[in-house]
């Protein structure tokens, strides 16, 4: 049996007859930026996730960057301030701060969770410190009380990156959000959220996509203007902006996705309950178990012991299964930030940090296949085989 690690023709034909006459709409329309598909598809999104305002643009990694850009031109953050982000993120989270001439300060997780420790978060908090980028790494809920208390108690603005995160019903009543949007952090706070469309997320584009959704409007105009070359009236241009813009055909693919995505998402769940009732090969280990309304699974990450991790993976492969690695490398261990100041990561300097949970995430986690499209009997035969490992 063949249980590829995600297949995304597979992904696009489940609603293929929908998706061909939105796109073939939109070509026929000769509107292809900037259109009604746009406004219909942003309106959908921000009522889905209970925001007031979304904004969409080219991809996850400009959402980001642009939220932070637009921090810097409110003037609540600028060169130099600081941002708290999970170092075990995808590096993604880190360009957006870098490429703002911001400081990412890197925090562990915890190995239970995988997700930020927010133990340890006050402990990083200087007079520097700006925000906290929060990200719900593999569709998990990273969001805690504590994280919101210490927004409030330092002025921190919450970023919160759900590149892998679409759907996450934390509140009951709410799609996905977490208290910002539900103005529990009335007054000090209105965070902001950054969504990828990137083809293998939850909610995926046939192409690079992404949206930024607040309840902050000055943020949301700002944003909008930003990804317009600056501009808010034609020909005028108030920012020094860039072009990241949404274009039409994925707004309709999109707007198309969108009415499936908790369908989808149950999916996964169901995926997910199969494997953590199954799984029992004590070489791997499965992250602390979330209700369903803290984990949409975008990924389903197990912790293997280190020098199984590449003959598990090959055994898998040998029988028909894909994983991948999410993610090998942790962002402080990149070329890119090799030489960067704030890397003291890396360095055996007299001020140097140490992020060993982190680093043995990456040498432990391996990805099974989960998606809408997987079926029970290949869940089946992913659980078979990973219990036969060395048994
Ligand atoms: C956590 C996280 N942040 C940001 C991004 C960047 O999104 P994009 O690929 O759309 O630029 C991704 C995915 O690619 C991601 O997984």
């Amino acid at each position: 049996m063949i249980v590829p690690f995600l297949s995304l023709e597979e992904v696009t034909a489940l609603h293929g007859a929908e998706i061909n006459e939105a796109v073939t709409r939109t070509v026929n329309s000769g509107w292809y930026l900037q259109g009604k598909e746009n406004k219909t598809f942003e309106k959908h999104f921000a009522e889905y996730v209970g925001a007031k305002y979304c904004v969409g643009c080219a991809n996850g990694l400009d959402a980001l960057t642009l939220i932070f850009r637009a921090y810097k031109e409110m003037g609540v953050m600028k060169e130099g301030d600081e941002v708290i982000v999970p170092a075990n993120t995808f590096i993604a989270t880190v360009l957006a701060i870098t490429d703002n001439g911001l400081v990412p300060v890197l925090c562990e997780p915890k190995e239970e969770t995988l997700e930020i420790d927010d133990e340890q978060i006050e402990g990083l908090i200087t007079p520097k410190t700006k925000a906290i980028a929060l990200v719900h790494l593999y569709g998990r809920n990273a969001y805690t009380d504590r994280i919101g208390e210490l927004c409030r108690k330092y002025n921190l603005k919450l970023v919160q990156d759900c590149a892998q995160s679409h759907g996450l019903k934390v509140n009951a009543s709410c799609a996905h959000q977490v208290s910002p949007h539900r103005g529990d952090l009335e007054g000090s706070l209105v965070g902001s959220f950054a969504y990828s469309f990137y083809p293998g997320k939850n909610l995926g584009a046939l192409g690079d996509g992404g949206a930024v959704t607040t309840d902050d409007e000055e943020l949301a105009t700002i944003i909008r203007a930003l990804a317009n070359y600056g501009s808010q009236t034609k020909y005028i241009f108030d920012y020094e902006g860039r072009n990241s813009r949404l274009d039409e055909i994925q707004a309709a693919v999109l707007d198309v996705k969108l009415r499936y995505l908790d369908e989808d998402n149950a999916h996964r769940q169901m995926i997910a309950r199969y494997y953590y009732d199954n799984i029992s090969n004590p070489l791997v280990t499965l992250p602390q178990r979330l209700d369903d309304t803290q984990n949409v699974y975008h990924i389903f990450p197990v912790l293997v012991a280190p020098d199984h991790r590449a003959a598990l993976q090959e055994h898998l492969a040998n029988n028909g299964i894909g994983t991948i690695i999410h993610y090998p490398v942790a962002p402080h261990q990149q070329q890119c930030y090799a030489n960067a100041p704030w890397n003291k990561y890396n360095t055996p300097t007299a001020d140097a940090r140490q992020l060993p949970i982190t680093e043995s995430l990456a040498s432990r986690e391996l990805s099974l296949p989960i998606g809408p499209t997987i079926t029970l009997a290949q869940a089946h035969h992913v659980v078979e085989q990973i219990n036969k490992y060395m048994r």
